[in-house]
């Protein structure tokens, strides 16, 4: 730690600077940029963190470099947003082999070994998705109605998860997953993908988009195709963030599950209290909520991402 870099600082232990390393994921989505936002709103100098900050542009091998050169540099702390759930656990025991405390945000790794790391602080995946198919489940309760899903970044938690999630609440329902296909977290992808499946079938009931940006490159291609999306074609989204919430109150988007992505203060305290050598909880799970259109129009004046 570098005690007393700021100004006025009396020196003492709880004043001292935290040096944090933070590799994210990329800039793949409206939900990435707000939650870069509160990562670097958060580990300012001010709040008493030097926070090293580097970008992965979705890429595991470019996160492993990065993590490698904040060991090389002896950060105190270092933490990261893991790109996709598995090959972590060689960069991880180094970390630890170094003294360096790790801290997981928004997505997990799959490693058997959970002293690799301090905490996990994000969402449950899972439970979004469940919450995305129950809604579907309810709308289309007696009739079967066909599905096309895009899904996030192959192998990535949220991926997985929000598959995992809806598959089991439409088990047994009317529903049916006719195809799915990675649109790896952006809009472009999600337009593109969408237009092979508008493509390939004529009678798509619903799309479900593991988050909004997909959902939105998913409304611009049903609208190209002639069609009226949130109408002809039904749209439901995960993240909520301030394009999809607007989309949901036009009604071209129908129903939103949150993801919130203001993980800085959560971040902040974990990293603090690790350093200060308290107790941290392993699994800090974010809660989120859904909306509709309603829901939609009364949330965005103050929606802050
Ligand atoms: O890991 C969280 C997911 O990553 C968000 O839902 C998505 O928008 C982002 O790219």
């Amino acid at each position: 730690t570098d005690a007393g870099s700021d100004s006025g600082d009396t020196g003492s232990a709880a004043e001292e600077t935290i040096s944090i390393g933070f590799s994210q994921v990329g800039a793949e989505s409206g939900w990435r940029a707000a939650n870069t936002k509160s990562i670097q709103d958060t580990l300012t100098q001010e709040n008493g963190f030097d926070l090293s900050f580097s970008d992965a542009q979705q890429k595991q091998e470019n996160q492993i470099q990065a993590l490698r050169s904040y060991i090389q540099q002896g950060v105190d702390v270092l933490a990261f947003s893991p790109v996709v759930e598995t090959g972590w656990d060689a960069v991880l025991e180094e970390a630890k082999a170094a003294d360096i405390p790790v801290i997981l945000t928004d997505r997990a790794v799959d490693s058997d070994d959970d002293s690799l790391y301090e905490s996990f602080i994000g969402s449950d995946f899972v439970l979004e998705g469940e919450t995305a198919g129950e809604w579907a489940v309810e709308q289309y309760d007696g009739e079967g109605y066909q599905v096309v899903e895009l899904q996030g970044t192959t192998g990535a938690a949220p991926a997985i998860d929000r598959k995992a999630g809806f598959e089991t609440a439409i088990e047994g329902s009317d529903l049916e997953i006719i195809d799915s296909q990675t649109g790896n977290f952006t809009r472009t992808e999600g337009k593109q993908v969408m237009e092979g499946f508008l493509q390939k079938y004529d009678d798509i009931d619903l799309v479900y988009a593991h988050n909004d940006d997909m959902g939105l490159g998913a409304i611009e291609a049903i609208e190209a195709a002639g069609m009226v999306p949130g109408e002809d074609i039904k749209i439901i989204t995960v993240d909520a963030v301030k394009d999809g919430m607007q989309a949901l109150a036009d009604g071209k988007i129908n129903y939103i599950v949150e993801c919130n992505p203001l993980l800085g203060p959560d971040l902040a305290d974990v990293a603090k209290k690790v350093i200060a050598g308290e107790a941290v909880e392993k699994r800090i799970v974010v809660k989120d909520k859904a909306f509709d259109q309603e829901a939609a129009v009364e949330a965005l004046p103050s929606r802050e991402y």
